[in-house]
């Protein structure tokens, strides 16, 4: 698969403090990366560079083959990056239609720009049609606010919208916090159908399980920078485990391979 994104010596400061020091990362098509490290790695912040949200302070991001600037979420969109953070991707008080569109909406006359009439039939048929797509239609209407839903809907909403746009690189941010075992099922089964579908999935989580579960690759940061790359074929539980927790990827991989020969 070609690559979908590349990034090369990427540098982000918050005042005195370093939270990335020159990160290299390439995201290949169709795989879920897992981005794994432990709190203040600088896992968010490399995200926030990627959607949008923070301007880098150094260091070169490629997409799809060009050099980019990503200077608003809204330019990450366009460039097919969705990024999901728990519920605060969402708009609480508007209707599930009309967050499945948000800034996307259909409009009657597009001539009239910002000031087009949205199109709610079309906004309405179209949600409730990717609704039943992704399975979520039986008790959903698509005029309910997103406030009604649990937390496992929303996400499964979020997720939905980023499907929909077809996006390249689809971007979790931590989505299985506080959620429910069921609806943590949702949001993992979802990632294997986007990716099966032929997107892009980075997936941060604490949870090693999940990673195992579903991630084709974890990455781990460590005080700003990448400190391991490894296929999960390749690695077990254990072993990321402690890399995350701060053993040197390339003692254990040598150990590894050392214990399979016995
Ligand atoms: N907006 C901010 N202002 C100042 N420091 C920040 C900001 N965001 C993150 N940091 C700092 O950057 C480092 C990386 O944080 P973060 O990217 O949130 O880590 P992670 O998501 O891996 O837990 C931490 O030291 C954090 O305190
Ligand atoms: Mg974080």
């Amino acid at each position: 698969m070609p690559e979908v994104m590349k990034l090369e010596d990427i540098r982000k400061n918050f005042g005195s403090i370093q939270a990335l020091r020159g990160v290299d990362l390439t995201v290949n098509g169709g795989e879920v990366l897992a981005l794994l490290g432990d709190n203040g790695a600088g896992k968010s912040t490399l995200i926030k560079t990627i959607s949008g949200i923070y301007p880098i302070d150094g260091g070169q991001i490629t997409v799809a083959g060009k050099p980019v600037r990503i200077n608003s979420p809204r330019e990450a969109m366009d460039l097919g990056i969705e990024t999901i953070h728990q519920d605060t991707s969402l708009a609480p008080d508007l209707s599930i239609a009309r967050n499945l569109f948000l800034g996307r909406e259909p409009v009657t006359i597009p001539a009239l720009g910002v000031f087009a009439p949205l199109d709610l039939k079309r906004l309405k048929a179209e949600a409730s049609k990717l609704l039943r797509r992704v399975g979520i239609s039986k008790n959903l209407d698509a005029d309910a606010p997103v406030n009604s839903l649990s937390g496992g809907e929303r996400q499964s909403i979020a997720i939905s919208r980023a499907m929909q746009f077809s996006a390249s690189l689809i971007i979790l941010d931590e989505p299985t916090n506080n959620l429910g075992v069921e609806e943590t099922n949702g949001v993992l089964r979802f990632i294997r159908e986007v990716r099966d579908a032929g997107h892009s999935v980075i997936y941060i989580t604490h949870n090693i399980h999940h990673v195992m579960n579903v991630a084709d690759r974890a990455v781990v940061m460590r005080h700003g920078r990448i400190v391991a790359d490894l296929m999960i074929r390749d690695t077990d539980l254990l072993s990321l485990e402690a890399i995350i927790m701060g053993a040197d990827a390339a003692t254990l991989a040598a150990g590894l391979k050392h214990g399979k020969q016995h």
